[in-house]
């Protein structure tokens, strides 16, 4: 077992064990009293995971209910978030009852977002069930929903009370999914851990989970609110974010994040901002683990979702630079230049 205590406003833990589901009311008890838990879940992971989980709460005394919702990135949006609200009030949830988030990230960025409003707050345990979740979306307690104009538009910062994760759970995950947490693993390695991308091409699912949560922690504990170091984070999600829209959500985060980051590489290069162009390399390694990160959409067609960035502040973005695989560094942008980063990627 290992365990990763994550200090920020609010100090959580990050418990990573093969078979925890069937054992996770002893686990949950030292964190919480018996209360009312609702699980919140995608279809898929209900069928697969959720009797297991309320079996082994039920057990110890927690009363449960369950909603589930369809599996996907649709489901990230403001009817399925008041859908849920109006069901968890309809069972009577307190301030002083409990959530699961039994799922991907996008079960993990729904149901923060509903424990982080819902009276104003109340208690939410993460239980990722995706490679991507385990690694990245369930920690640091940013939650999300996507609005018509871009993805995850509308959020809070609610950290869970705790996190737990079963790397046995991956087993039931079709290749494709592994895929994009393959792409957010090497994202941790480009920026901050060359080390990591033998680990990584290893599928050494434990040790690579481990490490990226340590570095996320690292950054997270300086920078809790994404005002500097934590955007760093963000490697390849402006352009990633913007493919994954344009294509309606039929590319996966993973996928469309893995593509962002060559060309985020390629424009940082090109703008004269790094004298190293990792963007061949980095298309080689994605290639080799079986990406195919082509983009096919235009400048125009880019910056119509670039522009809505959460990190443009102030006529500024933040834009971040590999120096090499292993070290990135944030470059400060006028807006007035992004259409020209966003072109100059393209080439
Ligand atoms: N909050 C953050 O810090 C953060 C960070 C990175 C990504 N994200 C968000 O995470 C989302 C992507 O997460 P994801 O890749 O986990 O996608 P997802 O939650 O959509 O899960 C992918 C698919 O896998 C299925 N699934 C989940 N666990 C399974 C299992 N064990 N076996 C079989 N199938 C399973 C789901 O039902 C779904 O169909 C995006 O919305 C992205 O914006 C958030």
């Amino acid at each position: 077992m290992k365990k990763i205590t994550i200090s920020t406003s609010t100090s959580y833990d990050v418990i990573i064990k093969d078979n925890i589901l069937s054992t996770l009311n002893e686990i949950i008890l030292e964190y919480i009293e018996p209360c009312k838990i609702c699980i919140i879940t995608d279809s898929t992971v209900n069928s697969l995971y959720s009797k297991k989980v309320k079996t082994s709460l039920e057990s110890s005394g927690f009363t449960t209910t369950k909603i589930v919702f369809p599996p996907g990135e649709h489901s990230k949006s403001l009817s399925t978030y008041s859908n849920i609200l109006e069901a968890i009030a309809d069972e009577g949830l307190t301030k002083t009852d409990c959530i699961i988030a039994l799922g991907g990230g996008v079960v993990g960025d729904l149901a923060g977002f509903v424990a982080s409003t819902y009276m104003s707050g109340i208690r939410y345990i993460q239980i990722p069930t995706t490679y991507l979740a385990a690694l990245d979306s369930s920690i640091g307690g940013k939650t999300g929903l996507n609005l018509l104009r871009g993805k995850n538009l509308v959020g809070a910062f609610w950290n869970p009370k705790l996190v737990l994760c079963d790397p046995t759970v991956f087993n039931t995950l079709p290749t494709i999914r592994r895929m994009d947490g393959i792409a957010e693993a090497i994202k941790c390695a480009v920026v901050t851990d060359n080390t990591l991308l033998c680990p990584i091409k290893n599928n050494s699912y434990t040790y690579v989970i481990g490490r990226c949560v340590s570095i996320k922690k690292s950054i997270v504990e300086v920078d809790q609110y994404e005002e500097s170091l934590r955007q760093l984070l963000s490697f390849g999600h402006l352009i990633g974010h913007a493919i994954e829209k344009l294509s309606g959500y039929s590319l996966s985060h993973g996928h469309a994040i893995a593509a962002g980051m060559i060309y985020e590489a390629r424009a940082a290069y090109n703008m004269g901002f790094t004298d190293n162009d990792i963007s061949s390399d980095l298309e080689i390694l994605l290639r080799s683990l079986g990406f195919t990160p082509e983009v096919s959409y235009t400048v125009e067609e880019l910056m119509q979702y670039v522009v809505m960035s959460k990190r443009i502040q102030k006529n500024h973005i933040n834009i971040i630079v590999p120096v090499e695989i292993g070290k990135c560094k944030l470059v400060k942008l006028n807006v007035s230049q992004l259409e020209e980063y966003v072109r100059l990627g393209k080439e």
